[in-house]
């Protein structure tokens, strides 16, 4: 089993992306840790306990970045994409379940040092927390085994603008700093997120399964095909942004990489732009290619467990 610590801003695919990781037999998931970016980091943390109580399970959410490193507060969070509680508007009630007293920032660096090139971070949110425990513990950078990012577009334009993809625009000093910092990262951008399809006819399948837990993910799934039916009409569905990357993590077969130095432009209008250029020496795999059909696949017999 992998230990993953997973860096989630519990939004709808992040919620998704969860349940599979959950119910994947190869990752032990040892926290979540949680950070603004669909929506303010209270509701990522709430929203990361609910989905967990959704899935009768009891792993430790550690909250974390409320900001930007260098920007102050996000102002605009994308409602019209996750709704206005980031769950699709499924949310009930606050979640009995508790975050821990630890800090994000603090429990990322304490499990990295106590467990040496063992550890697998997952991130598919803004890259603040990561970026945070860099800067407090430089140490930890040789001390990870690998770092998972649901992050860019590289060869292909953004998702928030032409150039910029949500989760690096959303904090690009944070991710300059990661991608520049060495770490050993795989970088699941749109290049390969953007060909994963989840087809609007298996939310009908969650249903009828009757468990109470598929009804909860198949009416946030909906809004979230909802809002993409007005940005990519025609696709059908929704892409897979979040769960490619516990894909990864699971099997990086389902994916292509090349090693690429990775720039993030923190200036301008290209600002949240990921640049890549060829670099054989890089400690950047950007992947490029994934077997969509292989991965879809296998997330659809995951993700709804009774
Ligand atoms: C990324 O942005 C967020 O809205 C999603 O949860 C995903 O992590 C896709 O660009
Ligand atoms: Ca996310």
């Amino acid at each position: 089993m992998k230990p993953i610590i997973f860096d989630v801003d519990t939004g709808i695919d992040d919620a998704l992306a969860m349940a599979y990781a959950l119910h994947s037999p190869e990752l032990e998931v040892l926290g979540f840790t949680t950070c603004f970016g669909n929506v303010a980091v209270e509701d990522a943390t709430r929203n990361t306990l609910a989905v967990l109580e959704q899935l009768n399970q009891h792993i430790p959410v550690y909250s974390g970045a409320n900001q930007t490193l260098k920007r102050g507060e996000k102002k605009k969070y994308p409602k019209h994409v996750h709704g206005e509680d980031g769950l699709g508007n499924t949310l009930k009630g606050q979640p009995s379940l508790q975050a821990a007293h630890e800090s994000a920032v603090d429990f990322i660096i304490n499990q990295v040092k106590s467990r040496p090139q063992e550890i697998t971070v997952i991130a598919v949110g803004p890259l603040t927390n990561i970026a945070l425990a860099i800067k407090k513990s430089p140490e930890i950078m040789s001390l990870v085994k690998e770092v998972i990012i649901m992050g860019g577009a590289v060869k292909v334009p953004g998702n928030v603008n032409p150039f910029a993809e949500a989760n690096i625009i959303s904090d690009p000093d944070a991710a300059d700093l990661v991608l520049s910092s060495k770490l050993p990262v795989t970088l699941v951008g749109l290049d390969v997120t953007m060909q994963t399809c989840l087809p609007k006819s298996k939310l009908d399948d969650w249903r009828a399964t009757g468990i109470e837990s598929a009804q909860f993910f198949a009416k946030m799934t909906d809004h979230y095909m909802k809002a993409y039916d007005s940005s990519h009409p025609g696709l059908g569905g929704c892409a897979l942004h979040d769960p490619l990357a516990v894909g990864v993590a699971i099997d990086s077969g389902f994916v292509s990489t090349e090693l690429m130095d990775v720039k993030v432009v923190t200036e301008g209008e290209e600002t949240g732009r990921t640049i890549g250029e060829p670099d054989r020496k890089s400690s950047i795999r950007v992947c490029t290619e994934v077997d969509a059909d292989r991965f879809v696949k296998h997330f659809l017999d995951r993700v709804i467990r009774s």
